[in-house]
């Protein structure tokens, strides 16, 4: 279904004041897509600061447990919200991988999330043996399984969904056009046949290598509501002409 769509910057594990100054110096959004910039924590008062308001902040992670506790080095939703986020990445496969995030944990951050206000950006994706032994769909739709599982049904309906293959992070690599496709159609399928016809307004994004070069085509295939840019969108003029639309 037609409707606007969404680019969230995943900065990562990038950034200085001086970057941070300079980068929103040279962005400019120019396209009526929601725009959601994912900063490392320290820097998101200063960018929620110096963006325009129409432009959105999110975290890149956040604790499962959802308000003031004895976790050292946690940042809770309560704090994203009070630092005017909107959104929290959840289970992305760098935090899955070096963070130790399971099924269990990403449950736990989406609820904690949802219960502050804000929407859980969901990652998912196979590791490229999967993609090679033909598993990729049936993966995924276990993952995104495990999460709805952990939700109460009124929940799920407020998550955003980001289809980033493991293989694609980094590498310059994509899936072809008809593998986003189908992984798209799939997961859309399993939502639907999980949490009912609001299963179809559920964003899902798409996430791995988007680059100014491919962002359009990519968001050109159905069921692709948005893009997770890594890399790319640590350079304000890659980034620009990604949120052309
Ligand atoms: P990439 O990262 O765009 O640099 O591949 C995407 C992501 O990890 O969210």
């Amino acid at each position: 279904m037609p409707r606007q769509k969404i680019i969230v910057a995943n900065w990562k594990m990038n950034g200085s004041t001086e970057f941070v100054r300079q980068w929103v110096g040279q962005f400019k959004p120019n396209g009526n897509a929601t725009v959601v910039i994912c900063p490392p924590f320290p820097y998101i008062a200063l960018l929620r600061q110096l963006l325009d308001e129409s432009i959105l902040v999110g975290g890149q992670d956040v604790s499962a447990v959802p308000t003031a506790a004895a976790r050292t080095g946690e940042v809770s939703a309560a704090m994203l919200a009070d630092l005017g986020c909107r959104y929290a990445i959840v289970g992305h496969s760098e935090k899955r991988q070096h963070g130790g995030d399971d099924d269990a944990t990403c449950g736990e951050k989406c609820r904690a999330v949802l219960a502050s206000g804000l929407s859980p950006i969901y990652c998912l994706g196979e590791p490229a043996s999967v993609r090679v032994a033909g598993q990729a769909e049936s993966y995924v739709v276990a993952q995104l399984q495990a999460v709805l599982s952990q939700l109460k049904s009124g929940d799920a309906q407020k998550l955003h969904l980001a289809y980033e293959p493991i293989w694609a992070i980094g590498s310059g690599q994509t899936p072809s056009a008809a593998e986003i496709t189908q992984t798209h159609a799939a997961i859309r399928t399993a939502l639907i046949r999980q949490i009912g016809a609001v299963g179809d307004r559920i964003p899902l994004l798409y996430g791995g290598s988007v680059k100014s070069a491919n962002a359009q085509p990519i968001l050109n295939l159905a069921n692709v509501d948005g893009l997770l840019v890594g890399g790319a969108s640590l350079l304000p003029n890659e980034f620009n002409t990604i949120c052309e639309r």
